[in-house]
């Protein structure tokens, strides 16, 4: 831990990651897809939130993020930013909505911006995705990105559960983190890959890297925030870490509340008016 003095009266910028990367903070993200978890991750002292493309699997109850739109991310980057005061609001750019060409990108990273309040927008991929970070840089737009287990392309990775970057692949996964840096990205998201990878990408880059299943050797880290408080259930990758088990604790208060209604114990007196 170092001194870096975060920001209270203003939101926290790229700047701001960069300047306590440089000054060796560990930083933490979350995901976040509404405006109450948001300010209370705010709170506790996450300084950027990702309203991520796994909104199709926490908000909308599909099983890979490849369903969702720009127009069911937008209303939650709104919320994210309505429910938030200081952290910075980095909005996904999910499949189909920048792979076409640069123009696409740009297109729907000023509607994460312009429409839902965004600060930052994230696309996943090396190489194939330069021109469209150098479009976006170029208009002024922060751009973060995505490599190792990049789950827009499950079908071609095969699957979500599958370590990447190993032997040969590690050393492209280095050129294209590289490369992200060089057309001015200011952070890279590591998912799934080994952690002496997930070091020598960081030592690498100047930018700060974002690891999610990439070892403790990266900048700062993120984790989708059900996985986090325990609100998941079924398979969790071996990177999360449950720090709380929500879903324990709610089923348990739903369950007494639905058997306080069938016993008349609720509502109480003190529950109703005169
Ligand atoms: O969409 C998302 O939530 C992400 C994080 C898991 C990095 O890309």
């Amino acid at each position: 831990m170092t001194d870096y003095t975060w920001p209270q009266d203003r939101r926290v910028t790229v700047r701001d990651l960069q300047v306590a990367t440089d000054r060796g903070e560990r930083w933490a993200m979350l995901t976040s897809y509404d405006a109450l978890t948001a300010g209370v991750f705010e709170r506790a002292g996450v300084r950027a939130l990702l309203v991520g493309d796994t909104a199709a699997l926490m908000v909308y109850g599909h099983d890979s993020t490849l369903p969702v739109t720009m127009d069911q991310l937008v209303p939650l980057v709104q919320a994210v930013v309505r429910g938030t005061r200081s952290a910075l609001v980095v909005a996904d750019l999910p499949l189909g909505a920048y792979q076409a060409s640069p123009q696409q990108a740009f297109d729907n990273a000023v509607r994460h911006l312009k429409e839902g309040g965004a600060q930052a927008v994230k696309l996943e991929g090396g190489e194939a995705v330069l021109p469209q970070v150098r479009t976006l840089v170029q208009a002024g737009i922060p751009v973060m990105g995505h490599l190792g287990l990049t789950p827009q392309s499950e079908h071609a990775l095969g699957g979500t559960r599958r370590v990447q970057g190993r032997g040969d692949a590690g050393e492209r996964l280095l050129e294209d983190a590289v490369a992200l840096q060089e057309a001015g990205a200011f952070a890279v998201v590591l998912e799934a890959i080994p952690a002496e990878l997930g070091t020598r990408v960081s030592r690498e880059l100047s930018v700060p890297t974002v690891g999610i299943g990439a070892g403790a050797g990266c900048d700062a880290q993120i984790l989708v925030w059900q996985d986090l408080a325990g609100l998941t259930t079924g398979h969790v990758p071996r990177f999360v870490k449950r720090y709380a088990d929500l879903d324990d604790v709610l089923t348990r208060a739903v369950a007494t509340y639905v058997n306080e209604v069938a016993e008349g114990a609720y509502p109480a007196p003190e529950h109703s008016y005169a």
